[in-house]
């Protein structure tokens, strides 16, 4: 890096650490402030996008969406602030697109720009050079996005439940937004948006950002979004699409066959909302509405302002599931709000999130839920922490562990974030804490923040405002260390007490809990049921569970993530068809990768594997595509 750079880098850092420290008082000059300021991040590692010289501040698309080709073309126009008096140029990021020239100027007159596009790292994607003659307040660029650009999904009307109207949808987190738009691709730069977009007339484009419920499908749409946000909430989706109100600021967007079982699901949404607006003060966003995406959307859930993007596998008609709604909910506050430095923070936005998911959870369904929940993830974190993967383990990721962002989307940061909220919140008191999220929200509001700043807030705000309750040590420890500190409060859930004593009794006895039993159970009890077995079970035994229960086959994604690999472990061949049905059927990744991995353990099986992969493919998303390419190219142990 140019020694100048680095120097402008340090200075901005400085100034940004500056502007984002809580009001001067004592307790705040005695923290160890200063030293640690020097640590904020000044430069994102996964980004090539200089913010320090020059940020952008707003942004225009203008753009033609394709199903035939499968791209949007256009141009997208960058506000720009700058930051270095002397400096004319302008680094983007980009992955797959292809640039037809850019052009530099006022909104009125334009001038043609040098672009230079730098060829393609792996994980970056290419790193765009716009060469200015002099400054200017805009820079506009041409584009065409690729047809595998890895933050698009393109989908056949085959894929779709109406199996009439292609669709289409963006994932732009982590660092997939500069698949489909040139710009400066980190969570240390926020714009405001506009963009106006055509289409085929029989699909309905939405946006993150003021979507209008009674829009007229004319294939002629414009956008908003007048608040600023990071790069990786940039959304869009395209398909047959249509409203179902929830609320009058709340709603569910889906295709017509699942747009009904859809706002029955998610009827929850307004308390939802009213709960974290108490908990936490407004809601900032003005309408907060669900698409339901087609089941190969590769997450969840993902918290695009506004519009908040979920699988479908949580309508499953009881509501057990909508904990989904409250996670990406809970990021209007912790993430779209307060929003992490860097994939390295990443905590900040999941580990805080299921911790106000959590309370939404218990304010909503009871403590007897909260308590399924917390084991069921508790569980999955005890099961993560191996050797290999120590340097995971900490909140705080060192620099350079993360070679891809993608790959901190562990348990850690989402369950191990949450249990050291939970643990502060007992030590300090509920009231106290939730006084201090809420001041910690509006102190942070729209700004990127560094586990750095939230520790420098936290020991003014929280330790040092609740003395004697807990220690620096002890907080410290939760951040940097492996694993999960002996401070970390238990949790017991009785009513899976109920469901490890049926499994045990059928386990040493082959008698199955009464159906007056098990007929109450919930997604949730079934869950931790199965998760509960043995490494293995006999055929027999399996055959004698489907026999009374139909696990094979569920329509239950969250069981069947579970079941499936104890059948292939247990070598239970009969559940096969099922497992083929299942892995074409389903595209969310976290379901999917338990199944395909616990067939690679054998040759057979990844023989099968690969056939069923074969035939789903055309029908998964890139990310999706990515992890099981990976789990198939091992070689089988055997
Ligand atoms: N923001 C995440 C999804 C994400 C994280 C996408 C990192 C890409 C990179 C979203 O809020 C999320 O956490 N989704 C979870 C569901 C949730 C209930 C834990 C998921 O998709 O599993
Ligand atoms: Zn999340």
């Amino acid at each position: 890096m140019r020694t100048t750079s680095h120097v402008i880098a340090l200075l901005g850092a400085l100034v940004t650490a500056g502007a984002c420290r809580p009001s001067p008082d004592a307790a705040q000059s005695a923290a160890p402030a200063v030293e640690n300021r020097t640590v904020t991040p000044t430069r994102d590692e996964h980004s090539y996008a200089e913010p320090d010289v020059v940020a952008v501040t707003h942004l225009a698309l203008d753009l033609a969406l394709d199903f035939d080709t499968k791209t949007l073309a256009g141009t997208a126009t960058l506000d720009l602030n700058w930051k270095n008096p002397t400096a004319t140029t302008l680094v983007l990021d980009s992955r797959q697109l292809r640039i037809g020239g850019a052009e530099a100027g006022d909104g009125t007159t334009w001038t043609p720009a040098k672009v230079d596009i730098a060829e393609q790292d792996p994980v970056l994607g290419s790193k765009v050079t716009v060469t200015l003659g002099r400054q200017a307040p805009k820079v506009r660029v041409r584009y065409t996005t690729s047809p595998d650009a890895s933050g698009l999904q393109w989908l056949t009307p085959a894929m779709t439940l109406g199996k009439k109207t292609p669709f289409m949808f963006s994932q732009s987190q982590q660092i997939h937004a500069r698949s489909w738009v040139p710009l400066q691709d980190t969570t240390l730069v926020r714009f405001t948006y506009h963009a106006h977009v055509t289409s085929p007339k029989e699909a309905m484009v939405l946006m993150s950002a003021n979507n209008d419920p009674t829009a007229a499908r004319d294939g002629d749409y414009t956008f908003a979004m007048p608040q600023p946000i990071p790069s990786y909430l940039l959304a869009i989706a395209a398909g047959d699409l249509v409203f179902r109100p929830i609320t009058d600021r709340a709603g569910v967007w889906a295709e017509p066959a699942m747009a009904d079982k859809a706002a029955a699901e998610f009827s929850d949404t307004g308390r939802m909302m009213d709960t974290t607006e108490q908990l936490y003060g407004p809601y900032r966003w003005d309408r907060y509405d669900i698409l339901v995406l087609p089941p190969s959307f590769p997450y969840g859930g993902m918290e695009n302002p506004r519009l908040t993007f979920a699988t479908p596998t949580v309508v499953t008609g009881d509501k057990s599931l909508v904990s989904l709604i409250a996670h990406e909910l809970a990021h209007s506050w912790s993430g779209n709000l307060v929003t992490f430095a860097t994939a390295r923070d990443a905590w900040l936005n999941e580990g805080v999130t299921s911790y106000v998911e959590n309370r939404v959870i218990e304010a909503l369904y009871g403590k007897d839920r909260l308590d399924m929940e917390r084991v069921i993830a508790r569980n999955e974190l005890a099961s993560e922490f191996t050797p290999a993967n120590v340097a995971l383990q900490p909140l705080a990721i060192k620099p350079g562990v993360l070679k891809d962002p993608d790959d901190n989307l562990t348990s850690t940061i989402y369950t191990k974030g949450a249990w050291f909220m939970q643990f502060l919140e007992e030590r300090v008191g509920r009231a106290q804490f939730d006084a201090f999220l809420r001041g910690y929200f509006d102190h942070f509001a729209f700004q990127s923040i560094s586990t750095v700043q939230f520790v420098e807030y936290a020991q003014v705000h929280l330790l040092d405002a609740n003395p004697g309750k807990v220690s620096r040590a002890e907080f410290d420890a939760w951040l940097n260390d492996p694993g999960v500190p002996a401070t970390a409060p238990q949790t017991k859930s009785t009513r899976f007490d109920a469901v490890d004593a049926a499994r045990k009794t059928w386990l040493a006895t082959g008698t199955l809990a009464s159906p007056a039993l098990t007929k109450e159970w919930s997604t949730h009890e079934w869950v931790h049921f199965v998760e509960g077995m043995p490494p293995t079970l006999s055929p027999a035994q399996l055959k004698a569970l489907d026999g009374a229960y139909a696990l094979t086959g569920t329509a239950n994604a969250e069981i069947a993530q579970r079941w499936y690999p104890l059948t292939i472990r247990s070598g239970y061949t009969a559940a096969r068809p099922a497992i083929a049905d299942f892995l074409s059927r389903i595209g969310r990744r976290k379901l999917v990768m338990p199944t395909y991995r616990a067939l690679a353990q054998t040759a057979d099986g990844l023989r099968f594997a690969r056939e069923v992969f074969a035939k789903a493919r055309p029908g998964l998303h890139p990310i999706t595509i990515g992890s099981v390419e990976t789990a198939l190219a091992a070689k089988p142990a055997s």
